[in-house]
């Protein structure tokens, strides 16, 4: 096999790009995949390079071959100038936080934000000194209002991972470059895939890689990119500060991942938006949250800049006693109750954000359940619901 250079590899397209990402069989004993390797220390040839740490890797904190190869994985999806690597996506949310702020400056958040990075917001970083302040997620350019002379940052996520507001992103990037104020985005429901949040002007990118990256419900991960090289340095500088480093199995089950994820969402996709469809039209139903669907108030944006969507959405029950919710979710057989989503199994959870929501209420009348779709047979699903529904009808 010819070695490509690097110009002839950024010319391949994207899932070219994602077969040949950060391996080379020539330095992995002739085998397909890289090698896992472990290791703490790393051993010098002498005192003089010891000295000056002359070598590839200089200590295990410093990342090793198993997690540069996933970096270039990484990197070829996400398309900024580096990434690096978390134990979690939580802590991929909150690095880079702690990368960019102070204590004294003031950081803008979506309200529809996942909770936990909202936890970290209200406890650690306004202990440090950082002043938050929640947002409507549809704010859009009315950003700008709330903007103050210590404004660093503005956090979005988009869709929010329960209630699945569309954010305009593009509208908050202008606002925000034009005060020399940083983008944050979570934006693990779409993929780099589904959203190009750098070529979107994102300054700083997050996935909870556990989600579809993995893919599998067996890693913890979390991936952070920055869109200059001057962000990177900063992250990476973070990163390194920290300590923060991941197992080279995590790096190794997450590369394996990612070379299949856009296979496993050109499945989810119209799953998802099948069942969505098929729910909205169930007399049990007030509302289904799903930006893919026409009717949803984020459809317009979601259209315009992404070009897809995965099988994470959320759905409205007409009002009906806890009772009954719980009747009809705990007799299904093929959706676990789970926290977690992007895996190749289906989720369900019941969910109610009313009570920790600050710059916004979502007006529920009735019950709220998140569903993930994963990659069983739809029928199989459907039927699964459709007795659950019943069993809700019953305890009604
Ligand atoms: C939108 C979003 N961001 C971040 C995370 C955190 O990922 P992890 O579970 O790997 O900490 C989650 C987890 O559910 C999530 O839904």
């Amino acid at each position: 096999m010819k070695k490509l250079s690097s110009p002839e590899f950024s010319r391949l397209r994207e899932k070219t790009r994602l077969v040949l990402a950060g391996r080379d069989p020539a330095d992995s004993y002739g085998f397909v995949n890289p090698p896992i390797v472990r290791g703490s220390t790393v051993v010098y040839p002498n005192m003089e390079d010891f000295m000056v740490r002359k070598a590839r890797y200089t200590y295990g904190t410093q990342g090793n071959p198993t997690i540069d190869a996933l970096l270039a994985a990484l990197n070829t999806m996400e398309g900024g100038a580096g990434t690096v690597v978390c134990p979690s996506g939580l802590l991929a949310c909150t690095l880079p936080m702690l990368a960019v702020l102070s204590s004294g400056d003031h950081l803008l958040v979506t309200d529809s934000v996942y909770r936990p990075t909202r936890i970290f917001c209200d406890k650690m970083l306004k202990r440090m000194g950082v002043e938050v302040t929640y947002y409507d997620p549809a704010i859009g350019a009315g950003i700008a209002g709330l903007f103050k002379p210590n404004t660093k940052a503005v956090w979005t996520e988009a869709p929010g991972s329960q209630t699945f507001e569309m954010q305009d992103i593009p509208a908050i990037v202008e606002a925000a470059h034009a005060r020399d104020v940083l983008v944050l985005m979570d934006n693990t429901w779409a993929t780099p895939l589904f959203f190009d949040s750098h070529k979107f002007g994102v300054d700083l990118s997050v996935q909870a890689g556990t989600k579809y990256y993995a893919g599998h419900s067996d890693v913890l991960i979390g991936t952070v990119s920055a869109r200059t090289p001057e962000l990177y340095k900063r992250l990476r500088e973070a990163w390194e500060t920290l300590g923060v480093i991941i197992a080279p199995e995590d790096a190794f089950l997450t590369l394996r991942g990612i070379r299949t994820m856009h296979i496993r969402l050109k499945e989810q996709m119209p799953a998802g938006i099948e069942m969505a469809n098929w729910l909205a039209a169930r007399p049990e139903v007030a509302r289904v949250l799903h930006p893919a669907l026409p009717s949803d108030p984020g459809h317009a944006i979601w259209k315009r800049d992404f070009t897809g969507a995965s099988s994470l959405f959320a759905i409205e029950l007409k009002p009906v006693p806890t009772k009954a919710v719980g009747a009809m979710l705990d007799g299904l057989s093929l959706f676990g109750m789970g926290a977690s989503w992007g895996g190749y199994e289906s989720l369900v959870l019941p969910f109610d954000c009313t009570a920790y929501r600050t710059a916004t209420k979502p007006g529920f009348a009735g019950p709220t359940i998140r569903l993930h779709i994963g990659l069983e047979d739809l029928e199989d699903l459907k039927e699964d619901l459709d007795a659950g529904f019943a069993r809700l009808r019953a305890a009604a």
